[in-house]
């Protein structure tokens, strides 16, 4: 069996980050995707860590020559914005940076870019995303990714974790780390009043242990084809 080797989009993320550190810890070839303009310290440690820094632009025919050229056995598709940052994008460049064109955008375009390549796609989509499509943009790029991916002919695996949560993000994100205290507290009482499915399919996970389970389902032959939900992405 040939070595396998990471193609990891969003790698300057929160989750991104810790599936590149991960996949080095564990000795696997890995190529973190920055967006050709990034200035992110993550470049020099993910160098450090002897990852492979690819700064491809995010235009079709680039991204497809890039995955060609040395194919890759997986690819993670690890990206997203936030409302917030969105705003800010649009703003400060002119250019569309919503959910529609950014989580979905440019996910399907690193989708389509792979042609006749068959790597395993790993998706990072979320919790609660519907099987009609929903009204909210969040939910509504994931849940068109996740048609893409059923439509097409790559092997993919969807995540959908809930809360990714932790001390360490960049931006500090107050609200998200407390939305996820008082879930989690709530969802504690759930659990001890016998409902633990909806507790470990709704309380929140650290960016370690998610990236843990993504290398996991990634690198697990029964997990191509599945969407792998939150229960089930908490590693220890
Ligand atoms: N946060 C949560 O609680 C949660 C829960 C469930 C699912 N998810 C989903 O999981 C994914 C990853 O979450 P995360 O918290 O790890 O993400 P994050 O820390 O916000 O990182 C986002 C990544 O996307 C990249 N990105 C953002 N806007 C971009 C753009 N316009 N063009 C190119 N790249 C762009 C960022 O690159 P730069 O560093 O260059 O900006 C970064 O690598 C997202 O899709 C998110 O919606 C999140």
């Amino acid at each position: 069996m040939t070595p396998p080797r990471f193609f990891i989009v969003g790698a300057t993320g929160f989750t991104g980050r810790e599936v590149v550190r991960l996949a080095r810890e564990r000795g696997i070839d890995t190529v973190a995707h920055l967006r050709p303009e990034s200035k992110s310290p993550w470049a020099e440690r993910f160098e450090a860590l002897g990852a492979e820094i690819d700064r491809t632009p995010w235009e079709a025919g680039a991204m497809a020559a890039t995955l060609h050229e040395r194919p890759p056995s997986h690819v993670f598709a690890l990206l997203g914005t936030t409302k917030a940052r969105a705003r800010e994008e649009s703003r400060a460049t002119g250019r569309d940076a919503s959910y529609e064109s950014v989580d979905f955008g440019l996910t399907t375009l690193l989708h389509r870019a792979l042609g006749e390549l068959r790597p395993r796609f790993v998706y990072l989509s979320s919790a609660g995303v519907p099987d009609h499509e929903p009204r909210n943009a969040y939910l509504r790029a994931r849940y068109r990714v996740e048609r893409a991916l059923h439509e097409g002919t790559v092997p993919f695996t969807i995540a959908r974790p809930s809360i990714i949560t932790g001390p360490d993000r960049d931006d500090a994100r107050p609200g998200e780390r407390a939305g996820a205290r008082i879930i989690d507290g709530a969802l504690g009482l759930v659990g001890a009043l016998g409902g633990r499915k909806l507790r470990d399919r709704y309380r929140s996970t650290s960016n370690t242990q998610l990236a843990a389970a993504l290398i996991r389902i990634a690198l697990d032959p029964a997990c191509e084809g599945a969407v792998v939900e939150s229960e089930d992405l908490r590693e220890a």
